[in-house]
């Protein structure tokens, strides 16, 4: 695997790479990741992944400085699931003049669900993103729907911009018992890991009532954080959205996703679930 740090030495590699896809990610890689390096795999005939921490996407007070920085079994990792490349730019290279002036501006959903309790957010995923494309010109890239919000995002970004990417959605991996898996699990301890997987059973819990065709939703919200809450968990919400739109949902809507966030000590969980009725 080829280790790549310079924007000129990524557009170089990609000249005599043919069909490539891409798998942006911030590193301290897991299954979930590896789900996505699999997917690229079968859109094209080489797979690139980057690593950076994007300092743009995160908030003040969030964990930008404790972000999980694992470079040697990440390269271990990709190596093993066959990735041709790792983009791996230092913040000097991505943001040469420190503040980056022109911005991609997400339209009103990055002050939606997640965005409005992450202000600026979205705007920090879709201005590296579109930086990434740029630079690295995949085909295809893979990203999680376990970020559903980003997913809607980066897809709209690319249809409004007209960017010549096709957007390749990949399901959520899950633990065993449910737990999304995500770099923060590793922030929880023993005892809130533990606790974790009630966030997925609430959503799986609405998914149930919502195919059997209930379109209560403000009830079934209310009652999902009601629990939440109870065991102690603080949360930032629980929505059923339109899944295609994100849009509020009207009652007798067919194609749903619930969306939640909510912290358990000092670690914020996010889930959803899709469903299709
Ligand atoms: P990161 O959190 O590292 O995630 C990288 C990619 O992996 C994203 O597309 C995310 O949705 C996906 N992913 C994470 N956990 C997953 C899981 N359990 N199942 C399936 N996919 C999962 O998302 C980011 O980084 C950044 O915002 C980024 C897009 C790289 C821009 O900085």
């Amino acid at each position: 695997m080829e280790i790549i740090r310079s924007v000129a030495a990524m557009r170089a590699w990609r000249r005599q790479a043919g069909k490539l896809a891409f798998v942006p990610t911030m590193g301290n890689l897991h299954e979930g990741h590896l789900a996505l390096v699999e997917a690229a795999h079968q859109h094209a005939d080489k797979v690139v992944v980057s690593i950076f921490v994007n300092r743009l996407q995160f908030g003040q007070g969030e964990d930008f400085d404790a972000y999980p920085r694992t470079f040697e079994s990440d390269c271990a990792k990709l190596e093993a699931a066959g990735v041709d490349a790792l983009f791996f730019p230092t913040e000097q290279e991505l943001y040469p003049r420190v503040k980056q002036d022109f911005n991609v501006e997400p339209p009103h959903i990055q002050d939606e669900l997640c965005g409005a309790f992450r202000p600026g957010h979205f705007r920090g995923v879709a201005t590296v993103v579109s930086k990434l494309f740029n630079i690295v010109q995949p085909d295809v890239a893979c990203f999680g729907k376990k970020d559903f919000q980003q997913l809607h995002v980066i897809k709209a970004m690319v249809d409004d911009l007209n960017i010549p990417v096709a957007v390749i959605p990949v399901d959520t991996g899950r633990a065993e018992d449910g737990l999304a898996l995500s770099s923060r699990n590793g922030y929880l301890t023993a005892e809130e890991r533990a606790e974790a997987p009630r966030l997925y059973r609430n959503l799986s819990a609405m998914r149930a009532v919502l195919l059997a065709g209930d379109s209560d939703y403000a009830t079934l919200e209310a009652k999902a954080s009601a629990d939440l809450q109870q065991a102690g968990w603080v949360v930032d919400y629980v929505e059923v959205r339109q899944a295609d739109t994100l849009e509020v949902a009207h009652a007798g809507e067919k194609r749903l996703v619930v969306l939640a966030a909510a912290r358990l000590g000092r670690t914020r969980l996010i889930d959803n679930v899709e469903v299709s009725r």
